[in-house]
C-alpha cells in the first residue's frame, strides 16, 4: 500500500496523462507539519507545461481528487494539502504490517544481483582502530539494508595482510620478541615490537636494510619469513573475530591483500599491453593528467607492488568471481585520492564496470574533540572500549530492573548497540564524538533509548496477552492520538529508499528515533489496556510497532531484547 503511488495515480488521469506518474510520485512531499496534511503537492513545476498559474492548476486539481483514500484536500496558493482517511489507511497499515511482519519495507530494486562490500578491512600486528570500527559498523548496516532492497550482498574483509611493514616487524621479533609473550597479548606485543623497531632504527639505519631484506624474502617466499607472517596473521584475525563476535558481525570473504600477490603480474601485464605504464623516477606508474589526479604508484623502483596495485587486482578479481551490480568500498574519507585513482585507472583499462564502484566515506571517532590515534602507545583498544560499554550497561540494567533473568545477555545487547547507533545516528561524513556516557543514556537519541521503547511495548503485549497471529478487527473511530505513530508506520519504506540510495544508515536510524518518539507521546497519553472498543486495534498498532522498531535495529545491525 503505497499512498504516494495512489495520489500519484489520480493525478496522472487527472492532469491528462500528460506527466509520468513516477515523475509525479517524486514531486510529492510531507509536509513537515502534520497541520497541514499528510501528503503535499506543489503545483510550480506544473505551470509550464499547463500554461496555467500553479494556483490556479492547484484550484482544478483538488476538486479532482476523490477518493476514499484522501479525505480532506485543501489549497493554499500553489499547494494541495492532502489528508489521509485516519481510519482507513490505519486500518490498512496495521493490518498490512500483522500480516507480512518483517517482510513491511521490502523492496525489490535489486532483483538479486551482488553488491559486494568492502568493509572493516584493519591491518594486521596493529590495533583495531576507530576508523575500521565505523567501516565495521556501517558497512554491516549497508549490507543489511541493501538486503532489504531486493540484493544480494557479499561482505568482504580486505585484511592489511601485506607491506613492507611486516619485513619491519620479522626484523625487530627476530630481534627481541618472545614467542610466549606475543601468544598471551599478540596485537599488543606485536604493536610494541614495530614501536620500538622505528625507535631504534632512527639510531641505528642498517635496521632499516634489516627489514627491507626480511620483507624481500617474505615475498620470495622464504620458510621462515612466510611461517612467522602466517603466525602473526593468524594470531591478529584470532583477536579481530572477538571483535566481530561481540558485534554479531559476519563476512563472506577475508581475501586480504596478500591475497592478491599472486594476481598481480596480470594487472601489470594488462596494463603494459594496454600501454598504459610509464616510468617515472625508476617507478612504473599509471598517469592521470586528463582526470587532473596525480599519477597511480604501481610499482615501485625495486618491483615491489602497492597497496594500489593490490586494489587494481581486487576490483578485477570481485568483478570476475562475483559479477557485481555495485561494488562499494566503505573506506574513511582520507583514502578519497586512492579510491579515485584506482576508479580513474580500471576505466582507462576499459572496464566500463568502474562505474558501479562508490567510495563511502565516513568521517572520524574524536576524543575531546581531537582524533583518536591508535599511534605511540595511545592505543584505544576496541574490545576494550565494547567491553566497557557492556559493563555500564549491565550497571543500569542492574539499577532499573533488577530481576532480569537474562541481564548478561541484555547488557550485550544494549552496551554493543549503544556504540553501533552512536556510530549510525549522523551522517556519516561528519565526525562523531566518542563518549559512552552519551551513547548509554536512556533517553534522548540513543540505542538504549529505542531498545528500551521496543521492551516497553512488548511488554504491553506480553500484558495483554496478545498473539503475534491476531488480525486486528475493529478500527472504529478516527485515532487522533494514534495518528502519528500510524504515519510513521508509514514513512519506513522511504527512510529505507533515503538510506538505500545515499548509502546513508542515518535515514533508518533517525526514523526509528523519530517512531520511538511517537510512540512514547501516545503512550504516555492513552491508556491502551484499558478495556474498550479500541483496545484491539490499539494493541495490534502497539505490535505494528514493535515489528518496525526491531526491523529498524535489525537492519543497524543491533538487537531488539524483548525485556529490560
Ligand atoms: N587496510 C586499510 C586501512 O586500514 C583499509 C583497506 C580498505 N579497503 C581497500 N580495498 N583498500 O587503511
Amino acid at each position: 500500500m503505497n499512498y504516494k503511488q495512489e495520489l500519484a495515480e489520480i493525478l496522472f488521469v487527472a492532469l491528462e496523462q500528460e506527466i509520468q506518474v513516477s515523475e509525479l510520485e517524486m514531486l510529492i512531499e510531507k509536509p513537515k507539519s502534520q497541520t497541514h496534511g499528510d501528503l503535499a503537492f506543489p503545483c510550480f513545476t506544473l505551470a509550464k507545461k499547463k500554461r496555467k498559474s500553479p494556483n490556479i492548476i492547484a484550484q482544478e486539481l483538488s476538486e479532482k481528487i476523490q477518493s476514499p483514500t484522501f479525505e480532506k484536500v485543501e489549497v493554499v496558493g500553489a499547494y494541495l494539502n492532502i489528508f489521509l482517511n485516519k481510519q482507513l489507511v490505519s486500518k490498512e497499515i496495521v493490518t498490512e504490517i500483522s500480516k507480512i511482519k518483517e517482510n513491511y519495507g521490502a523492496q525489490n530494486l535489486g532483483k538479486g544481483a551482488n553488491v559486494t562490500i568492502d568493509m572493516s578491512s584493519p591491518n594486521i600486528a596493529k590495533p583495531f582502530s576507530m576508523g575500521h570500527l565505523r567501516s565495521t559498523v556501517i558497512g554491516n548496516a549497508l549490507a543489511h539494508i541493501v538486503e532489504k532492497c531486493g540484493y544480494q550482498p557479499i561482505k568482504i574483509n580486505h585484511i592489511g595482510d601485506w607491506g613492507t611493514q611486516f619485513g619491519k616487524l620479522i626484523t625487530a621479533y627476530k630481534l627481541w620478541g618472545n614467542p610466549e609473550i606475543v601468544k598471551q597479548n599478540p596485537i599488543k606485543e606485536l604493536l610494541t615490537l614495530y614501536v620500538k623497531f622505528h625507535e631504534e632504527a632512527e639510531a641505528d639505519p642498517a635496521l632499516v636494510e634489516q627489514g627491507r631484506s626480511w620483507f624481500k624474502r617474505l615475498e620470495d617466499g622464504d620458510e621462515e619469513a612466510l611461517e612467522l607472517w602466517k603466525w602473526f596473521r593468524d594470531e591478529s584475525l584470532k583477536e579481530f573475530s572477538r571483535i566481530y563476535d561481540l558485534m554479531n558481525v559476519e563476512f563472506d570473504s577475508f581475501a586480504g591483500e596478500a591475497f592478491y600477490n599472486d594476481k598481480m603480474d596480470r594487472v601489470v601485464q594488462l596494463l603494459e599491453e594496454k600501454q598504459l605504464l610509464v616510468e617515472s623516477k625508476q617507478a612504473q606508474v599509471v598517469e592521470l593528467t586528463s582526470e587532473e589526479l596525480p599519477p597511480c604508484l604501481i610499482k615501485k623502483s625495486d618491483g615491489a607492488t602497492l597497496y594500489a596495485t593490490r586494489d587494481l587486482a581486487a576490483a578485477i578479481y570481485r568483478k570476475e568471481n562475483y559479477d557485481f551490480d555495485l561494488s562499494l568500498y566503505v573506506v574513511g574519507n582520507e583514502q578519497s585520492l586512492h579510491f579515485k585513482q584506482l576508479m580513474a585507472v580500471l576505466k582507462k583499462m576499459g572496464y566500463e564496470w568502474a562505474e558501479k564502484m562508490v567510495h563511502i566515506p565516513f568521517g572520524m571517532m574524536l576524543k575531546d574533540g581531537k582524533k583518536m590515534s591508535t599511534r605511540k602507545g595511545k592505543v584505544v583498544l576496541l574490545e576494550e572500549v565494547l567491553n566497557e560499554s557492556i559493563a555500564l550497561a549491565r550497571h543500569s540494567i542492574e539499577g532499573k530492573n533488577p530481576s532480569l533473568v537474562s541481564k548478561d545477555e541484555v547488557a550485550k545487547q544494549v552496551g554493543v548497540g549503544a556504540v553501533m547507533f552512536h556510530d549510525l545516528k549522523n551522517f556519516r561524513m561528519n565526525d562523531i564524538e566518542f563518549s559512552l556516557e552519551e551513547m548509554l543514556r536512556f533517553e534522548g537519541e540513543t540505542g538504549p533509548y529505542v531498545q528500551y521503547t521496543f521492551a516497553r511495548a512488548c511488554s504491553i503485549l506480553r500484558k495483554a496477552n496478545w498473539q503475534d497471529d491476531r488480525i486486528p478487527q475493529s478500527f472504529d473511530t478516527n485515532w487522533e492520538k494514534e495518528w502519528k505513530v500510524v504515519s510513521m508506520l508509514l514513512e519506513f519504506p522511504n527512510a529505507i529508499n533515503r538510506a538505500f540510495e545515499n548509502f546513508d544508515p542515518s535515514q533508518v536510524a533517525k526514523y526509528i528515533i523519530d517512531l520511538s518518539q511517537a510512540f512514547n507521546k501516545f503512550y504516555g497519553e492513552v491508556k491502551i489496556l484499558e478495556e474498550n472498543t479500541e483496545q484491539q486495534a490499539r494493541l495490534a498498532l502497539v505490535f505494528a510497532v514493535t515489528v518496525v522498531l526491531k526491523e529498524g535495529l535489525r537492519l543497524l545491525g543491533m538487537e531488539a531484547p524483548e525485556e529490560m
